[in-house]
C-alpha cells in the first residue's frame, strides 16, 4: 500500500495523446514525490510509445481505461486518492467530428461528465472534501467560434512576448478571443468541447467544486497524430505526396509550440484561481498558406533538397464544411496574472518540430500503416 499522506496524487486523461504525453512527462520529471495516474482508453490516437522514456518512472502508473466508464474512473480515484484532476481525454480532430458527430458527444460531454461526476462523489467521502482537490478541464479556442479575416495581407500584432517571432509578427484581425466572449461553437467537435466547458462550470457553481478551465490555441510539436496538418505535411513532403489545402489556404491559426502549453498547464493547475478561465496562446498567427511553405522550405533545406523544390504539392481541395476564418487568442490575462508567455520563437519551433518527425520514421511509419493508413485513404476518396 503506497503512504499517500505526502502524496499529491493526480490523474491525468489523454495522456498517451499528443498534448497529454507532454504534460505526463512534464509531471513525473519535474515532481517526483506527486503520483501520476495516467488513464487513457488507447483509441487510434493515443500511444504509449510517447512515453517510453518515462514508462518506469516509480512515481508514474499506466491504466488503460475509457473515461466514460464511470464506476472504473470512481473505482481508480478511491484507490488512488486522487486530489488532482488534469483531463485532457477527447476526440479532438474536426474532420472526424463532421464525419462521426455521435463518437466525440460521447466521449468529450459524457466522458467529461463522467470524470466530473466521479471526482466530485469521491471528493466528497473526504474527510476535507474539496480541500486540496482540483478538477482542471483542457479545452480549445474553438468554442468561440470564428474571427473574421479583416487585414488578408495582415497588420503588425499589438501583442510582443519575448518569444515573439523574428520573421513574422501579424494580426489578421483587431479582434482576438478573450475569456468573456459568449461561446459560438460551429463544428460538432468544439460544440462537444463547448459542451464540456459548461458542465465543469456547472460543477463549479451548484456543487461548489474546484475547477479551472484553460482554452487554448493550435498546438504543434512531436508526438502529433499525423492527421493534423503539420506532422501531415511533414510527412507528405517527404514521401512527396500531394498536400491537401483546404479552400484557398487563407484560414489563420494562432500557433503555439505544445511543450510551452504543457508549462502553461503546470502554472495554472499549481497557482490558477479556482473557478477562472484562462486563454493560451502563441501571440503568432499564421495564414495556412504561409505555414504550409515554412514547413516545406524547412523540410527541403533539412534533407538537402533543392529549395522550393516541393512548392508543387501543395494541392487546393474541397474546403472542410463549416471551416473557421481565424483564431487568435488574447492570452494576456495569463501572462498579467501568473506570467506565463511562450519560451520558443516560431522559427525554433518550427525548426525542432521538423527535424524531430523526420528523425522519428519509424514512429510516424507505425502509425501510418494498417487501420490508419486505410481511414485516411478514405476520407480523401470522399472529400
Ligand atoms: P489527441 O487526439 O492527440 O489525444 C487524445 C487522447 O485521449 C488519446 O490518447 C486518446 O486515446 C485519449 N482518449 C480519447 N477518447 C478517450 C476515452 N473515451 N477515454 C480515455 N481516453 C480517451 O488530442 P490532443 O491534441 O493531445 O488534445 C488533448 C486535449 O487538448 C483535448 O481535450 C483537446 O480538445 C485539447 N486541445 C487540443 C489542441 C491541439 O492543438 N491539439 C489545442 C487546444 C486544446
Ligand atoms: O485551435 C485549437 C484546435 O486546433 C484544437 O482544439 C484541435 O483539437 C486541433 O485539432 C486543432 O484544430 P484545427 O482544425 O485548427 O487543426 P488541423 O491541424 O486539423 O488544421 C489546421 C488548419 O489547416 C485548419 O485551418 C484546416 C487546415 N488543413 C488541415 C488539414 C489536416 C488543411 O488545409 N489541410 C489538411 O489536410
Amino acid at each position: 500500500m503506497i503512504d499517500f499522506k505526502d502524496m499529491k496524487s493526480i490523474m491525468i486523461t489523454g495522456g498517451a495523446g499528443f498534448i497529454g504525453s507532454h504534460v505526463v512527462r512534464l509531471f513525473v520529471n519535474k515532481y517526483p514525490d506527486y503520483r501520476i495516474i495516467n488513464v487513457d482508453k488507447l483509441t487510434y490516437a493515443g500511444n504509449l510509445e510517447n512515453l517510453r522514456d518515462i514508462e518506469n518512472c516509480p512515481n508514474y502508473r499506466f491504466v488503460k481505461a475509457d473515461i466514460c466508464d464511470f464506476d472504473t474512473i470512481y473505482a481508480l480515484m478511491q484507490e488512488e486518492q486522487v486530489t488532482g484532476v488534469i483531463h485532457l481525454a477527447a476526440e479532438s480532430h474536426v474532420d472526424r467530428s463532421i464525419k462521426d458527430p455521435f463518437t466525440f458527444a460521447r466521449t468529450n460531454v459524457m466522458g467529461t461528465l463522467s470524470m466530473l461526476q466521479a471526482a466530485k462523489l469521491y471528493w466528497e467521502t473526504r474527510e476535507n472534501k474539496y480541500e486540496g482537490c482540483r478538477f482542471y478541464h483542457i479545452s480549445t479556442d474553438e468554442v468561440y467560434g470564428a474571427l473574421e479575416l479583416t487585414h488578408p495581407e495582415g497588420i503588425d500584432s499589438p501583442f510582443t512576448t519575448t518569444a515573439s517571432s523574428a520573421l513574422h509578427h501579424h494580426a489578421y484581425g483587431e479582434k482576438f478571443f478573450t475569456e468573456d466572449l459568449k461561446y459560438m461553437p460551429h463544428s460538432p467537435y468544439s460544440a462537444s468541447k463547448a459542451s464540456s466547458d459548461h458542465f465543469v462550470r456547472a460543477f463549479h457553481d451548484t456543487y461548489g467544486m474546484p475547477t479551472i478551465v484553460t482554452n487554448c490555441s493550435n498546438n504543434y510539436g512531436p508526438y502529433q497524430f499525423p492527421e493534423k496538418l503539420i506532422p501531415l505535411f511533414i510527412n507528405n513532403i517527404r514521401h512527396r505526396k500531394p498536400l491537401p489545402v483546404y479552400g484557398k489556404g487563407e484560414n489563420v491559426r494562432d500557433w503555439l509550440y505544445v511543450e510551452d502549453h504543457a508549462r502553461a498547464i503546470d502554472l495554472i493547475f499549481h497557482k490558477g484561481q479556482v473557478a477562472e478561465t484562462y486563454n493560451i496562446g502563441g501571440f503568432n498567427e499564421w495564414k495556412n498558406i504561409d505555414i504550409i511553405k515554412v514547413v516545406i522550405a524547412t523540410v527541403d533545406r533539412i534533407l538537402g533538397r533543392e529549395e522550393g523544390a516541393d512548392m508543387d504539392l501543395i494541392t487546393y481541395v474541397t474546403d472542410r464544411a463549416g471551416h473557421d476564418m481565424r483564431y487568435a487568442i488574447d492570452s494576456r490575462k495569463l501572462q498579467r496574472e501568473l506570467g506565463w508567455e511562450p519560451s520558443l520563437q516560431f522559427e525554433e519551433g518550427i525548426e525542432r518540430t521538423v527535424r524531430w518527425y523526420l528523425d522519428h520514421q519509424e514512429w510516424m511509419d507505425r502509425i501510418t500503416s494498417g487501420e490508419y493508413e486505410r481511414y485516411y485513404e478514405d476520407m480523401y476518396k470522399n472529400r
